[in-house]
């Protein structure tokens, strides 16, 4: 189907409150993304996803009235930090470059709603690293995470959350990166978000092994 579509009929926007009928069907596609990938992820509910979308802390792919795609952002720590979550572009719309622009429009809807929060992001997804390094986030061990406990008891819904448990919660198959707004931003190239990869999965080979 994705030869059909122009890029240029999806609009990217920041959700408003109609589209938290959407709920269930954005559920479904991050859970069905996820058994399909063989990840986990942290589950959520519908009723989570529409608290998000009627707070004003979510971006939505719309290609007329069929969503498409679907992030959201959730503030821990008191504001000190903002996560990017939830990313997901339908697989009938992947390769259109749907997931940069939604990562464009959360990061700025982050920074306008938290503009002295660090953002991050926890991923398993090379594409996600790539597109968040481009926007100056840095790899990062999870002590440089938020510390808010209710943060990471949101991975208790994850098929790999014994490893977090196991690790005391230093590491787990995600890798963390944040984006400091006090820190000037670094100088990434193409190869950066390849080499952050196969660095940490080599850290986490060593570590796991143990
Ligand atoms: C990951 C995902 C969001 C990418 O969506 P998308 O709209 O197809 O991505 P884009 O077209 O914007 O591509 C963004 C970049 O990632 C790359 N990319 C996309 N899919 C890729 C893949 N499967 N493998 C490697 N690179 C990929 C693109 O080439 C592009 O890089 P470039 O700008 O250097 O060309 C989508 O595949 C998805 O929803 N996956 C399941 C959910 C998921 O993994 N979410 C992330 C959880 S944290």
């Amino acid at each position: 189907m994705t030869d059909n579509i122009k890029a240029d009929e999806i609009v990217v926007e920041y959700a408003q409150p109609e589209h938290a009928k959407y709920a269930e069907h954005i559920c479904d596609l991050i859970y069905e993304s996820a058994l399909q990938r063989g990840t986990g992820i942290a589950r959520r509910s519908p009723e989570y996803i529409s608290n998000k979308i009627t707070g004003g802390k979510a971006v939505v792919a719309l290609h007329g009235d069929r969503l498409v795609g679907f992030s959201y952002i959730e503030c821990w720590g008191h504001g000190d930090y903002v996560a990017t979550s939830g990313l997901i572009v339908d697989p009938e719309y992947r390769h259109l470059g749907l997931a940069a622009r939604i990562k464009g429009k959360t990061f700025e809807l982050a920074r306008l709603r938290f503009p002295f929060a660090k953002i991050f992001s926890i991923t398993t997804s090379l594409p996600v690293m790539k597109l968040n390094s481009r926007f100056g986030y840095k790899p990062v061990t999870f002590s440089e995470l938020t510390d808010d406990e209710e943060f990471w008891r949101g991975c208790e819904g994850c098929v790999n959350y014994d490893i977090l448990k196991r690790n005391n919660r230093r590491m787990c198959l995600c890798t963390g990166m944040l984006y400091d707004p006090k820190q000037p931003l670094p100088h990434n190239t193409a190869s950066t978000p390849y080499i952050m990869m196969m660095k940490n999965k080599l850290k986490k080979l060593l570590h796991l092994k143990k």
